[in-house]
C-alpha cells in the first residue's frame, strides 16, 4: 500500500477543517479497504484498489490546492466507491451500511462519518452540481479525471462492463448522459489547474463515447459487436 496522507498536527488530527479525522484512523480505513479490495479482487476489475489509490491520491492533491480538509477527503476517497462490493452496478447509497461500519471500526466518529458519506454522495457524478462542498470538489474531481484519462476507455472500459454486467450500449448512454451536461456547463472539473490541464481530455473522451453511441445506431455495428463477443 502507498499512503498519500498528509495530515501530520501534533495530536495526529487534522486541523485545516471542521471536520477531522485520526491518522491511525485513515490508516484504519486504508488498511481494510485494501483488504477488501485485494480479497474482492475477481469482481472489482474496475473499481479495485488501482482505482481507489488513484482517487485517494489525486484527490488528496486537490484537496491540498482548495483548502479543504484533507483528511477527511482522504478517507471519502478510500470508501467512495465500496458499493461495488456490496452490489455490481450499484449507487454510492448502497453502499452506505459497509462505508460507515468501515469507518466505525477504524475509530472514526460518527458525526464525522456521517460528513464522510454525505462527500461521497456530493461528489456523485449522476447528480452533482455546481456549488458542491470544498471537498466534495476535491474527490469529484479525482474521480472524474480517472474517468477522463485517455487510457480509461481503451484498458478500462471492457473491465467497467464485466465487473457490472452492462451492455456497452448502456455504458455509453450512462457516460454520455450523466458527463455531457457538467461538461457544457462548465464545472466538469472544480479545480482551475485540473480544468486547464485535462479538459481537452474530457473533451476527447466525451466525443468519444458520444460516437459510440451514435454508431450503435447503426445494424451492421451491432452485428459486427454481436459477431466478436
Ligand atoms: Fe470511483
Amino acid at each position: 500500500m502507498s499512503t498519500a496522507t498528509t495530515n501530520g498536527a501534533a495530536n495526529g488530527t487534522a486541523t485545516n477543517g471542521a471536520a477531522t479525522v485520526a491518522t491511525r484512523s485513515i490508516t484504519e480505513v486504508e488498511r481494510e479497504v485494501w483488504r477488501l479490495c485485494h480479497d474482492l479482487a475477481a469482481r472489482l476489475q474496475f473499481h479495485g484498489w488501482h482505482h481507489v489509490s488513484f482517487v485517494r491520491d489525486k484527490a488528496v492533491h486537490f484537496a491540498l490546492r482548495n483548502g479543504s480538509d484533507v483528511a477527511l477527503v482522504e478517507v471519502a476517497a478510500l470508501v467512495h466507491d465500496v458499493n461495488y462490493m456490496v452490489r455490481r452496478n450499484s449507487l454510492p447509497v448502497d453502499g452506505r451500511s459497509l462505508r460507515l461500519d468501515i469507518l466505525a471500526r477504524a475509530g472514526v466518529p460518527d458525526d464525522v462519518a456521517a460528513r464522510v458519506d454525505e462527500v461521497v454522495e456530493e461528489a456523485e457524478m449522476r447528480t452533482r452540481h455546481r456549488d458542491i462542498s470544498p471537498e466534495a470538489q476535491a474527490l469529484s474531481d479525482a474521480d472524474t479525471l480517472f474517468k477522463a484519462l485517455p487510457v480509461t476507455p481503451v484498458v478500462l472500459a471492457p473491465k467497467y462492463l464485466e465487473e457490472n454486467g452492462i451492455t456497452l450500449r448502456e455504458l455509453a448512454h450512462k457516460i454520455v448522459g450523466e458527463q455531457r451536461n457538467k461538461h457544457d456547463a462548465g464545472y466538469y472539473f472544480y479545480d482551475p489547474e485540473a480544468a486547464a490541464t485535462y479538459s481537452r481530455w474530457a473533451t476527447a473522451n466525451l466525443e468519444l463515447w458520444s460516437c459510440i453511441v451514435e454508431s450503435l445506431d447503426d445494424p451492421t455495428v451491432n452485428d459486427l459487436l454481436t459477431a466478436v463477443s
